[in-house]
């Protein structure tokens, strides 16, 4: 591709992106630089439908490597681009195949529910998936008198029991940016602000013990959402801080403040704008997954697909 000369980097991104033919989807937690040069900005469920519905040929991941597997997987004739082949998810790899299929042998009869925050393997190994979005609508759809296993954080697993009072079997991962958030950091906030409304995402390690004081509990699109039509104005937000970006660009007049200024995923962060160039010009890093494991990791995404 011959070399131009753009007077910033963002003008670069947009030119090779309409040069390609790309689009590009960013995460919520994505720094906010790459969130404004986005095509679509969102939350796990929302980027796998843009993801899907696109007419696009490439589609370029800003997030992480399961976002773009999941990509992969339900439109397998596109080619699925990751800046940076480390961007994981420690919460995904709390979880192996070979642990699900074990569990599943003290379980005869459970089905799988995994969280989109896993593996391709792992999906594979599933009966249904879900994001924090529609975890509650995927779970109703399972029939009541089957044994759920639910896979592989426990927060959004005990906040889902809590919430539908069925009696989950779950698994003990977590994330680890969602577990820096301090719960007694929250009461300071909330004493220093008391006319701040409280959003949390329900991976928060400190879910049981702060949730009594949220106001909200959503996904990070549900956050959005909900800070947006609210009438206050003020905020204390529970989740990675990259979101803050969007509530206060988005939101002029109101202020946002972290529960946890520390709750910074290393791995979201991995992707720049530098890399971004780079995977448009070089058609870089390519996600495949394996045919056998994509037909069984297929269909728990085309149910969750088909209730939204
Ligand atoms: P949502 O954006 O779907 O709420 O999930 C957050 C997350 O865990 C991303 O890894």
């Amino acid at each position: 591709m011959a070399k131009q000369l753009f007077s910033t980097i963002e003008e670069e991104v947009q030119a090779l992106k309409t040069e390609r033919g790309a689009i590009l989807l960013a995460h919520n937690y994505q720094a906010g630089e790459i969130q404004d040069v986005a095509d679509c900005l969102g939350d796990s469920l929302l980027l796998a439908q843009s993801a899907v519905k696109s007419e696009a040929k490439i589609i370029l991941f800003a997030g992480v490597r399961f976002m773009a597997e999941t990509t992969k997987i339900l439109a397998p004739e596109k080619m699925v681009l990751l800046p940076d082949l480390e961007a994981g998810c420690s919460l995904a790899d709390m979880v192996t195949p070979e642990q699900v299929r074990e569990w599943k042998k003290g379980h005869p009869h459970g089905v799988v529910l995994s969280y989109i925050n896993t593996s391709a393997a792992v999906k594979a190994e599933s009966d249904y998936c879900c994001t924090s979005t529609n975890a509650e609508r995927v779970l109703a759809a399972i029939p009541e008198d089957k044994e759920v296993l639910f896979i592989p954080d426990f927060f959004l697993g005990s906040y889902l029991k809590m919430r539908t009072k069925r009696p989950l079997h779950l698994w003990k991962g977590y994330c680890p940016a969602h577990a820096m958030i301090d719960p007694a950091q929250i009461v300071a906030l909330k004493t220093e602000h008391p006319k701040a409304e409280f959003v949390m995402h329900p991976e928060c390690g400190c879910l049981t013990k702060s949730m009594h004081l949220a106001d909200r509990v959503t996904s990070t699109d549900g956050m959005i959402r909900y800070v947006h039509h609210s009438p206050s104005k003020e905020f204390i937000v529970a989740t990675e801080t990259g979101i803050l970006h969007r509530m206060r660009k988005e939101n002029p007049d109101k202020t946002f403040y972290a529960a946890g200024e520390q709750a910074v995923c290393s791995h979201m962060k991995r992707n720049t704008l530098e890399k971004i160039v780079h995977a448009l010009e070089a058609l870089e890093y390519q996600i495949e997954v394996p045919q056998d494991i994509a037909r069984h990791a297929r269909l728990p995404l085309q149910r969750m697909m088909a209730i939204g």
